[in-house]
């Protein structure tokens, strides 16, 4: 069974992320899909082989950082979906719980995202202990969280940005993204 890439109901106009930039990111979206498939049939013919070659060992390590790349960005475009909506009550006494209101948490994941390098801000949920923690994951599968359920995905690759943004900008891609989210998408995964 192959993997397919998703279509996305995203609301047109969004403030600070030109259409360009949209259209150029889903267009890397897709290519991670191809790539998770491609992999996938690669390591089926390697694997039939019987021996410990480089090459299927090399193949194997590969499959988090294309499946990782595939699933963040589902994560990461479902949260614009259907244009931007005012936070839901359930969401924003989630956030007073465990952040201290939806400020501290903007703060927060602003100061993450910040972090030097390309990867990505998640918010997880720790379904073992209840617990939620903000994470940055370099590449997309380098520092990820075991066993946690992502609530909340933010793109830092530069090209998530640099059709619109310098790197020395990259705070205001961020404000922009969080502008834009569908926050009853993000309540709806809590
Ligand atoms: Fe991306």
């Amino acid at each position: 069974m192959n993997y397919e890439a998703k279509t996305f109901n995203l609301p047109e106009n969004i403030t600070g992320l030109s259409q360009k930039q949209i259209d150029v990111h889903l267009a890397l979206y897709k290519g991670y899909v191809t790539h998770v498939n491609l992999l996938l049939e690669q390591l089926d013919k390697l694997e039939s082989e019987n021996d410990l070659s480089y090459a299927k060992m090399e193949v194997r390590r590969r499959l988090g950082f294309e499946f990782n790349g595939m699933r963040l960005h589902e994560y990461y475009f479902e949260q614009l979906e259907d244009g931007t909506k005012e936070m839901p009550e359930k969401l924003k006494s989630f956030l007073q719980e465990h952040f201290g209101g939806s400020e501290k948490f903007f703060e927060k994941i602003k100061e993450v995202a910040l972090t030097r390098g390309i990867g990505w801000t998640i918010l997880h949920k720790d379904p073992k202990t209840g617990r939620y923690l903000i994470s940055w994951v370099s590449d997309h599968e380098l520092g990820m969280l075991s066993g946690t359920e992502i609530i909340f995905a933010l793109d830092m690759w530069e090209h998530a940005f640099m059709v619109d943004y310098t790197p020395a900008e990259k705070g205001d891609y961020v404000n922009a993204y969080l502008k834009a989210v569908n926050w009853e998408v993000v309540a709806n995964r809590l």
